[in-house]
């Protein structure tokens, strides 16, 4: 595919996937969520060596500020269901799905689809001048793309209500002080810092991260199979060459080096 509103880099197993509508700041339009979804479904199990992606927005105003309100104009219920359901599916999902690690380097205004886009994500990283927020309401609409579950299983219920509630907008310390975001830092900085985590996360054992991302996303979804889960996946992980590596560099007082196999 080719895509027009992404970039992507692959550099040193990371991709880094840009969103490039930085006139409409970045707000995802129809061709957006298709290139999100073509990249989540094909590219980022495929290309050999990726181990996580990096997700941002073009420029240094916006990460995403939301779905593409001018596409909304002639939805009625069927539109607005299929719409979301469609994000659900193909793009929200997929990614806090993804086998590999995905995180938001959120560098600007992340509102209503951007918020969500960045709570699908498996954690945030942010710049001091992110804001976050679920204005929906100011619309007439509410959030679509899964913000009144993911951000009441990151932030609680009670803040959560009240930012949907008012469409209030929170700077990122604030995102910060509520679990939203992970880590907060200068502008210039994120990039460095988010590749920096990854790049230690990519010194892990593969298998072991991917049981890892099912396991927390069953647990934030109250999975009453979670525990059970865990001890299956225990399980797999002692068949796994990389256990017999980890086990084996840990008593030979070595780095170790994982397969994911
Ligand atoms: N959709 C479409 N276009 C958008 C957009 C959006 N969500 N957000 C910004 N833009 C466009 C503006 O229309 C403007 O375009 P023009 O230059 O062609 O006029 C351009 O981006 C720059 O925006 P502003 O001039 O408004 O910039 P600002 O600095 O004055 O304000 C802002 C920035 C506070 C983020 C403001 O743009 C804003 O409030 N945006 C909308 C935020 C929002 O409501 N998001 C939720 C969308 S609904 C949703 O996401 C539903 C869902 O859950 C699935």
């Amino acid at each position: 595919m080719t895509y027009e509103n992404l970039n992507i880099a692959f550099n040193n197993g990371i991709a880094l996937v840009t969103i490039t509508r930085e006139k409409a700041l970045n707000a995802l339009n129809t061709q957006t969520m298709l290139e999100l979804q073509h990249f989540f479904s094909t590219d980022a199990y495929n290309h050999e060596g990726l181990k996580g992606v990096i997700l941002t927005g073009a420029g240094e105003k916006a990460f995403v500020a939301g779905a593409d309100i001018s596409e909304f104009t002639s939805l009625k219920k069927e539109g607005g269901a299929a719409l979301a359901q469609r994000g659900a599916d193909l793009v929200f999902n997929k990614i806090e799905n993804c086998p590999k690690p995905v995180v938001a380097a959120v560098n600007g205004f992340s509102l209503g689809g951007g918020c969500e886009l960045a709570m699908a994500c498996h954690f945030r990283v942010a710049s001091e001048n992110a804001k976050f927020g679920q204005p929906e309401v100011n619309l007439g609409l509410i959030p679509g793309y899964g913000g009144t579950q993911r951000l009441t299983q990151l932030i609680g219920k009670g803040k959560c209500m009240e930012l949907m509630m008012t469409g209030d907008m929170i700077g990122a310390e604030e995102a910060k002080a509520l679990g939203l975001v992970n880590h907060v830092v200068p502008v210039a900085d994120l990039m460095a810092k988010t590749k920096d985590i990854l790049q230690k996360i990519q010194t892990k054992a593969p298998l072991a991260i991917t049981h890892i991302i099912n396991l927390v996303n069953q647990a934030a979804k109250c999975d009453p199979k979670g525990f059970d889960n865990e001890i299956d996946a225990f399980g797999d992980c002692f068949d796994s060459e990389d256990k017999v590596e980890g086990t084996a560099a840990f008593l030979e007082k070595r780095k170790p080096v994982f397969k994911g196999k």
